[in-house]
């Protein structure tokens, strides 16, 4: 598919933006400093920490898992069974204390970080999926 270019600039910090890429929904979502600096602080709950199973990009096998660590790209499809993790913005305790942001699968409980890495124990096999994607300047992200 052709790439998909997504103006960034009125993103707030915390928030989540949908597209769609190869006919798959992509959560961009612009993490605030807390965020990335939370993102070390629950590695051994994680399935893949390193992502070492998980597909992505090599410039995004890192622990935020994009290229520029403000901003999560990550395909928004469970990969349980395909369901659409809904974002938690500061509930997310709910499902795993101590960590305040994420994303809970409905389908069948499967809990993902900020980086889209999966918690222990939960049906999810594998971290979700980060789609190839750049800057084309400070406003413009290009995915594909
Ligand atoms: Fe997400 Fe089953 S589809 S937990």
């Amino acid at each position: 598919g052709a790439p998909v270019e997504v103006n960034i600039s009125k993103i707030a910090t915390g928030q989540l933006v949908r597209t769609n890429y190869r006919g798959k929904p992509v959560y961009i979502v612009r993490r605030g400093q807390d965020v990335i600096d939370a993102l070390g602080g629950h590695e051994d709950q994680l399935s893949d920490p390193q992502s070492d199973e998980a597909q992505q990009p090599e410039y995004a096998q890192n622990q935020y898992r994009s290229i520029n660590p403000e901003y999560l790209v990550a395909e928004g499809v469970c990969t349980h069974l395909g369901c659409a993790p809904s974002y938690k913005k500061g509930d997310f305790a709910e499902q795993v204390e101590g960590v305040d942001y994420g994303f809970f699968c409905p389908c069948h409980g499967s809990k993902f970080d900020m980086a889209g890495r999966v918690f222990s124990g939960v049906p999810a096999p594998l971290n979700l999926v980060v789609p190839k994607h750049s800057f084309l300047d400070d406003n413009t992200l290009i995915i594909g």
